[in-house]
């Protein structure tokens, strides 16, 4: 462009061929950079056709799917397995007194047993967040008296609580109450065992330790022989051969009446056990936090 814009400085004779020199030049520099801006679109093109080439024979991505959570799992299988011998479900509020929580199940204001289940206030005096299903031995009892009981109550208790691996502020429970006439210790240890040998397997074995609980009398503790060292002591036993599966008792005669039933006529057998717990001991899971969390990485694994 500056030789044209110069045309007029060169002499009048040499001017045609000057500009004819210069269409030509001209004329070649605009066919080059048509040809190369041709040539870079379409290797460009190229480029994309075969980087984002689609193969409809790739196998597609899974969609994520959700899953049925590990404690609940555990607990569908104990509801399972107590329907086979006759119990039915009965749910109770997370939300209770602590009248029903503590007084009914005898277990006083001043009682040290209080210091072990301490919980949750509300702002509301005497309405508390439950520490054990128990309460709903009380609630079921004063609904069917003075009908016979077979139930499991499950759900969520809490717990004021340093939580660490071992201990959560909120976990399952299955409570588990039968009252009738005429009902033994003979009948909760057969229940106890059978349910241990369907959970656990037919070779199961089992033993009752004396224990203390305010709302049975006797009570006592359930163990089942170690399943993952067959009793030879490991870890997850702690080298006893025994693990603690739950705490039971002959319903006490307080409780019998304070659900409205007569101790001198009715009997009853209780336990509870803690679904995690046995989640935990049948996947080896080694920190009970995990199961709260909310980490898809823990979840997706069952
Ligand atoms: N409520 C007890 C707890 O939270 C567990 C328990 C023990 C329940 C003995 C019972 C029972 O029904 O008879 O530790």
């Amino acid at each position: 462009m500056q030789i044209f814009s110069g045309l007029p400085q060169v002499p009048k004779e040499l001017r045609p061929q000057v500009g004819q020199r210069a269409n030509q030049v001209k004329q070649a520099l605009e066919a080059a950079l048509v040809e190369r801006g041709g040539a870079i679109r379409q290797s460009s093109l190229e480029h994309v056709l075969n980087s984002e080439r689609l193969d409809v024979t790739l196998p597609g991505r899974k969609p994520i799917q959700g899953g049925i959570h590990p404690a609940t799992q555990t607990l569908r299988d104990l509801y399972a397995i107590f329907a086979e011998m006759g119990f039915q479900v009965y749910r109770t509020r997370d939300v209770e007194t602590d009248e029903y929580n503590f007084e009914l199940l005898n277990i006083p204001a001043y009682h040290p047993a209080r210091d072990m289940w301490d919980t949750f206030y509300t702002t509301t005096p005497g309405v508390i967040l439950r520490t054990h299903t128990s309460p709903g031995q009380i609630r079921v009892m004063r609904e069917y008296c003075p009908d016979p009981i077979r139930v499991v109550l499950p759900g969520m208790c809490y717990r004021y609580e340093q939580v660490s691996a071992r201990s959560e502020i909120q976990f399952n429970q299955l409570e588990l109450m039968v009252v009738g006439r005429n009902i033994t210790l003979g009948d909760m240890k057969g229940t106890l065992n059978d349910f241990a040998r369907r959970m656990f397997g037919e070779n199961a074995r089992t033993r009752l330790r004396p224990s203390y609980f305010p709302f049975t009398e006797p009570s006592a503790e359930m163990d089942v022989e170690c399943f993952i060292c067959g009793g030879k002591g490991c870890a997850i036993c702690k080298g006893s051969g025994w693990l603690e599966i739950m705490g039971c008792g002959m319903v006490h005669p307080t409780v019998l009446q304070n659900g409205g039933y007569d101790p001198r006529e009715f009997s009853g057998f209780a336990a509870g056990l803690g679904p995690e717990r046995i989640a935990l001991l049948r996947h080896r899971i080694e920190d009970i936090r995990y199961f709260w969390a909310n980490d898809v990485r823990f979840l997706e694994q069952f």
